[in-house]
């Protein structure tokens, strides 16, 4: 069991380089099926989702090469199969991206329903709607999503979303790529990780237009072939630091970013009196004076992130006044406002809506970080809190934050990790 220490209270300074982003690495990872070809991947995050979804690739046949620490040679001209293992697919969400990918490569797959975030219920009906339209079969049974190819080939179909899903979008976009004629998806997400995906299969020869607004037009291809593609950095891990130096103050730069994807989330802090300067590829956030109340309503990019609402949730923890936040996207992401409580943070939660009183300070307290962002807040509130505090169940937040420890540590931040004997902690777990 390991954990997380932090010694609170202490401002952040200096400079902290942001990864590739998970969420589109975890697409563009599974992309790699669809191309014949070596695919050189660059600024892949070194985090377990990507650990896990290449060991998935690996055991469907890939050849990977690791080129450097963020550089992946991926070639899948020798997968063979179209039946996804069920323990390691089980692990991670992101596994529903080798429906997509292996429908789109061989007119079937047979992919364990995916795990991931307990963030409430986690329909896949708008993905399955979508590789319908195409022309597939599409059942779960026995825990497995089964999609085949009605009349052997897939072809290309309008498809209206009733609701804007990253997930299902990057999904038809990943089938449609080869699938024969036009598919347009209509009512698309819109988030730079769609963006990437498309940039990704576009540099290998394929024809996708308007990744970015509501309407995507993916002209099918006969083939794809090998290229050099660089995923673009991670906007929510980003968002985290900017958090991070609101929550405990100080002045950071946060380095190698798209300022613009950062927008929905600096135009919040500065609402908040966190002042933030672009300076290229960099952001300088420096916090010295007290922090103000604000309302928060996250949904689909362009607006506030639900990636980032368990962060912004500890700095408002620490603003002067009643926050009000309103989740639209999920229907339980509070679930770690219990563990903010033993912090001595007052926030009340009914339903979609977190109120949220500012505290003076935050004291340091054993807490669990109960998923991967909520992890990520609880990191945040420990950073600002006085005195001690432990966070376990970490292996949620390594599931998307690559060295969060060494590039904490790297801004001055007093964590350390523990590890404890399985036997050790079976005692105090008691
Ligand atoms: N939805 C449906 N039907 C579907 C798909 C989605 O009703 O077929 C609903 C969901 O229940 C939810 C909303 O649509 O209410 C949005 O879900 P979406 O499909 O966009 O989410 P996702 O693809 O499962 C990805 C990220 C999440 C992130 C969401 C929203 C990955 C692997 N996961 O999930 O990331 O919260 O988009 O931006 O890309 C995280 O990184 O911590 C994380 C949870």
């Amino acid at each position: 069991m390991t954990k997380y220490i932090i010694r609170g209270g202490q401002p952040l300074y200096g400079e902290v380089e942001i990864s590739g982003a998970k969420n589109a690495a975890v697409a563009i990872i599974p992309a790699t099926l669809l191309v014949d070809g070596v695919c050189r991947i660059e600024n892949v995050p070194q985090i377990s989702d990507v650990t896990l979804i290449l060991t998935i690739l690996k055991d469907l046949g890939a050849e990977i090469r690791t080129v450097n620490r963020t550089t992946l040679d991926i070639d899948c001209s020798k997968v063979r199969k179209q039946h996804v293992a069920y323990d390691l697919a089980r692990q991670i969400r992101a596994s529903y991206y080798l429906v997509g990918s292996l429908l789109g490569r061989f007119g079937e797959a047979e992919v364990p329903l995916p795990g991931g975030c307990d963030l409430g219920t986690r329909p896949i009906d708008q993905h399955q709607k979508g590789f319908a339209a195409m022309g597939a079969d599409v059942q779960v049974q026995n825990g497995y999503i089964m999609a085949k190819a009605k009349s052997g080939d897939l072809k290309g179909a309008h498809v209206y979303f009733d609701v804007v899903s990253v997930g299902a979008t990057m999904n038809v976009m990943l089938t449609a790529s080869l699938a024969k004629g036009m598919t347009v998806i209509e009512n698309a997400a819109k988030e730079p990780h769609i963006v990437d995906l498309a940039n990704f299969l576009n540099s290998m020869g394929a024809n996708i237009m308007g990744a970015g607004t509501d309407v995507i037009k993916i002209r099918g291809v006969e083939r794809l072939s090998g290229g050099s593609y660089s995923i673009i950095p991670d906007q929510i891990e980003a968002g985290t630091y900017m958090a991070a130096v609101s929550a405990a103050g100080g002045e950071i730069r946060v380095k190698n970013i798209i300022p613009k994807h950062l927008d929905c989330i600096t135009a919040k802090l500065e609402e908040m009196g966190v002042e933030i300067i672009e300076d290229g590829d960099s952001l300088i956030v420096r916090r010295f004076g007290s922090l103000m109340k604000a309302n928060v309503k996250t949904s689909p990019y362009p607006g506030f992130p639900t990636d980032m609402q368990p962060q912004i949730a500890a700095v408002l923890c620490l603003a002067k006044g009643t926050s009000i936040l309103t989740e639209g996207v999920w229907d339980n992401r509070y679930r770690y406002a219990d563990e903010f409580r033993r912090m001595g943070a007052n926030i009340l939660v009914d339903g979609k809506l977190a109120v949220i009183e500012g505290v003076e300070r935050l004291t340091g307290a054993p807490v669990s970080a109960c998923d991967l962002r909520a992890g990520a807040g609880m990191i945040i509130a420990g950073l600002a809190a006085d005195g001690i505090t432990e966070i376990d169940q970490v292996y949620h937040i390594e599931r998307g934050y690559e060295e969060i420890v060494s590039k904490l540590i790297q801004l001055g931040a007093n964590i350390h990790v523990e590890t404890m004997p399985e036997d050790d902690w079976h005692v105090s777990a008691g």
